[in-house]
């Protein structure tokens, strides 16, 4: 599990990334994010980090263990790109 998890959420932004072809739903994502993301803590835990995109696969990966199920695969897909879209590395 903690090795295979961040690999299968890289796989879901490729297959979900070919599904998105180019236009990714920006709104629909942040509505997943802040659907999923804000039962443990405030959306203010993740929305005052930066992080590059294999930081936020680390962080949602682990969020998804936490969240025993109730995180699909293709949520966590999304909402890495959606936080490596807004809160991506400092510049
Ligand atoms: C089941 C509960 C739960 C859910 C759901 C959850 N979190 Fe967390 N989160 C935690 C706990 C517990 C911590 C503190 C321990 C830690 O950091 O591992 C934490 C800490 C964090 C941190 C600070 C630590 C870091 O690595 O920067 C971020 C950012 C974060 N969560 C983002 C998210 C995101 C994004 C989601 C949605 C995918 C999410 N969380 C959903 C429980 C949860």
């Amino acid at each position: 599990m903690r090795r295979t998890l961040p690999f299968l959420v890289a796989a879901a932004v490729i297959a979900a990334g070919t599904a998105w072809a180019g236009e990714f739903d920006l709104e629909a994502a942040k509505s997943t994010f802040e659907k999923r993301c804000s039962k443990c803590h405030t959306l203010d835990r993740p929305l005052k980090k930066n992080k590059d995109r294999a930081g936020w696969e680390k962080t949602v990966s682990r969020m998804v263990r936490y969240a025993s199920g109730t995180i699909s695969e293709d949520e966590a897909a999304v909402i890495v790109e959606y936080l490596s879209r807004v809160r991506g590395p400092a510049q």
